[in-house]
């Protein structure tokens, strides 16, 4: 009976596809410890160091956090909601001077709640790409009809548009703006453009960027200005919040129609108010004092030729990709291969996500291996 699925496994085995779950035995906001080894990890989306922080986690305990429970036993349109979190949506909808904010348990839910309701039947989704697993699951839960284009590629999209748009009622542009294994960030002016020219929606995933770009760490389209061009912003806590859950913000009919018609938001028990209050409070007293630092962190990424804190290192073979992993890890670096079908095919990569923890100096060795190992 089970057959098929051990084939599975031995096929990924063989071509160095398979997942495993490591054995970590500590982790703390700059290193990870594992078998007795502490290896700098730049395998986090722990970009600020508010994950595993002591510090942090102590004084939100002892403050803040004191009164909240670890459970909230029900959906948010049950009885899984407090005041804590209508809080975190107002603070929300203040920061990006948006009409409404809904908060999601992540942002696969969130992803999958936004791409799956918005378009309906006879509807159509424009999508990157390269956008993220959750938004490509989201849409094929859709009625809609959904197109990918060419990643970042401006011109292929409006021939899509120029070609498909008109076949449909509504329509929806979906993209990542820092895109997540990649580190390069969306045209987004361009987007703007082609959603008002052609008449759709524009949906942005700030997942790596909220907390990082901005003066006020609220993303990428803070740096540009573009926030209230875009129709819905998602952004999630539990990357460089430290946190977990996700926001999407915006036009306040948008997150009326999530709050009935996004399945994932609907049926699934709302995270314990200790969380909510968490991210509340990180962004509260902790985001605020981050700008110099978060401003060097995407310094040291511009030094190694990323647009963002995310550095790709393309390998290609799935192998080789992992021998190159095991040689930093022998030299005091934890890097993941990151293979298909995460990355297309003959693109396997080391991804590098820097944090502010990180300093220029700690990636000397790293530099050295690659040079030796990928220049030959
Ligand atoms: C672009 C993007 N969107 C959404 C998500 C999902 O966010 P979460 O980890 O909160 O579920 C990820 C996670 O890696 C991501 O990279």
């Amino acid at each position: 009976m089970f057959e098929n699925y051990t084939e599975i496994l031995k096929n990924l085995e063989e071509a160095a596809h398979l997942r495993k779950i490591q054995d970590f035995t500590a982790k703390d906001e700059k290193y990870i410890y594992i078998a007795g080894k502490r290896l700098l990890n730049l395998s986090s989306n722990n970009y600020l160091g508010f994950a595993d922080n002591r510090r942090v986690t102590e004084q939100f305990l002892q403050t803040a956090g004191a009164k909240y429970s670890f459970g909230s036993a029900s959906a948010r349109l049950l009885t899984g909601t407090l005041p804590v979190y209508k809080e975190l949506e107002s603070l929300i909808c203040e920061l990006f001077q948006t009409e409404g904010t809904l908060l999601f348990n992540s942002g696969y839910h969130a992803n999958v709640g936004v791409n799956s309701s918005l378009a309906q039947k006879g509807d159509v989704i424009f999508s990157d790409k390269l956008n993220h697993a959750s938004i490509i699951d989201g849409m094929q839960l859709s009625q809609g009809k959904f197109f990918r284009y060419p990643h970042n590629d401006m011109e292929a999209l409006e021939k899509l548009l120029k070609r498909e748009r008109n076949n449909f009622r509504d329509a929806v542009i979906v993209s990542e703006s820092v895109f997540s294994m990649d580190g390069d960030i969306a045209d987004i002016e361009k987007l703007v453009e082609l959603k008002n020219r052609y008449s759709c929606m524009l949906v942005l995933d700030e997942a790596h960027a909220f907390g990082v770009f901005g003066k006020k760490g609220l993303g990428v389209c803070e740096t540009l200005g573009l926030i209230e061009q875009i129709d819905l912003i998602v952004g999630t806590f539990g990357k460089a919040i430290g946190s977990v859950g996700a926001f999407a913000t915006g036009k306040k009919v948008l997150i009326d129609y999530l709050i009935n018609k996004a399945r994932s938001f609907i049926f699934s028990t709302s995270l314990p108010p200790v969380n909510i209050a968490f991210s509340k409070w990180i962004i509260e007293n902790e985001l605020p004092k981050t700008y110099l630092k978060r401003q060097k962190m995407l310094e040291l990424g511009k030094k190694f030729n990323s647009q963002s804190h995310i550095v790709p290192v393309i390998i290609g073979e799935n192998d080789k990709t992992v021998e190159m992993c095991d040689i930093l890890y022998q030299n005091g670096y934890f890097t993941l291969p990151i293979r298909p079908p995460t990355v297309p095919v003959g693109t396997s990569r080391i991804r590098i996500s820097l944090t502010t923890e990180i300093e220029e100096k700690d990636m000397d060795k790293l530099l050295e291996i690659l040079k030796c190992n990928i220049t030959g």
